[in-house]
């Protein structure tokens, strides 16, 4: 079968490859890939900057974001011939950790848990793969294709979830605005989840023309653009990074209002270093009673959240945020990076899921 694989920690060694049909021993579910999303992380693993592959091995199969239909479920697995599923990124670590043993494998505590299709585990890039149904999540038939965006939602899920359980210290806590930073996928999920909400919404971007201003005006949300100098000035309950960038970060750790949140979503390559004035961050931090945290990766109650999100949002905005749909034979295309791409999807061929 074909398979997208990169030798991690070679530059640009991404290749169609051909491979032999997953192993039994990786999961009694053997699912036929439909669609696979295109992220940062893939772009990252290709310039050599993160990733590794199984041990033994040179190469990984690239790819974590999967859509995929069930083609052989064993009988009591849950799972039927025909289902739409997602395969969850993270596998506990083999010690395992508390956090992992407790099935919340995105809190690894070691260090040593796996990710397929980023770090030591094949990913989700192929043709078939296989998933053992605890890590298999099922995707309502009427998401169709838009199912692919059930990977990246986990992860803002989770940081809604974490968002509320920290708002929860107090019995009062009610924020109005949120300000996500980064209109790309993740930030754009961030804004929807936030305007399910309720929550007045504010997206800051690079970007001033391209899809992203009026996926945010027609969510309902308020779109600002330009360099960081025009970061808007609104001290909102809550703040949802998404860029990564060093000097979004340092402005946006300081701009929440008293007992806000800012979550930091976004990965940093790291390297840059700034002039921050670190007594009067932690001055006002302490005196707002602000929470500053990281969130990465999603357990299995976040992709269920995910689901019901997408599913209760229109998909007419959801299908706007896939911008290409490439087939595997163009499979460079996908990696291109296009002005107006916001979500690219490489299209497996495999029939209807549209
Ligand atoms: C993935 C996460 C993963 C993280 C770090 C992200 O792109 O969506 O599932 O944990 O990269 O490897």
């Amino acid at each position: 079968m074909r398979a997208l694989t990169v030798e991690p920690g070679r530059a640009n060694s991404l290749r169609l490859d051909e491979r032999p049909e997953p192993a039994p021993r990786e999961g009694t579910l053997l699912v036929q890939a439909v669609a696979l999303g295109i992220c940062g992380t893939d772009r990252e693993i290709i310039a050599a900057k993160y990733g590794a592959a199984p041990p033994g091995e040179r190469r990984l199969v690239l790819g974590h974001e999967s859509l995929g239909r069930v083609i052989e479920a064993p009988d009591g697995s849950g799972f039927s011939t025909g289902d739409l599923v997602a395969g969850v990124v993270r596998r506990p670590d083999p010690v395992p950790c508390p956090a992992c043993a407790g099935g919340e494998w995105d809190m690894c505590r070691n260090g040593r848990y796996t990710e397929r299709g980023i770090k030591q585990a094949d990913g989700y890039g192929a043709e078939r793969f296989r998933l053992r149904p605890e890590f298999a999540i099922r995707i309502d038939p009427a998401l169709g294709v838009l199912g692919v965006l059930v990977e990246p939602a986990s992860v803002l899920a989770k940081a809604w979830d974490h968002i509320e359980r920290i708002g929860a210290r107090t019995r009062t806590w009610r924020p109005r605005s949120v300000l996500v930073t980064g209109a790309g996928p993740v930030g754009l999920l961030a804004a929807l989840m936030a305007r399910q909400r309720g929550l007045e919404v504010h997206v800051f971007d690079r970007h001033a023309r391209g899809p992203k201003p009026e996926l945010v005006a027609s969510l309902g949300g308020v779109y600002h653009y330009g360099g960081v100098e025009q970061l808007p000035d609104l001290q909102p309950g809550v703040i949802i990074e998404c860029t990564g960038a060093a000097a979004v970060v340092a402005e946006v750790v300081q701009r929440c209002g008293s007992d806000g949140i800012v979550c930091l979503a976004g990965i940093s390559s790291g390297g840059r270093t700034l002039d921050f004035d670190i007594g009067g961050f932690n001055r006002q931090t302490v005196l707002r009673n602000d929470v500053i945290f990281g969130t990465v990766n999603a357990n299995r109650a976040h992709y269920e959240a995910a689901v019901a999100a997408l599913a209760k949002s229109d998909p007419a905005w959801l299908s706007r945020m896939i911008s290409r749909r490439v087939p595997l034979e163009r499979w460079a295309e996908a990696f291109e990076a296009r002005p107006d791409d916001v979500k690219v999807v490489i299209d497996f061929g495999a029939g209807p899921a549209s």
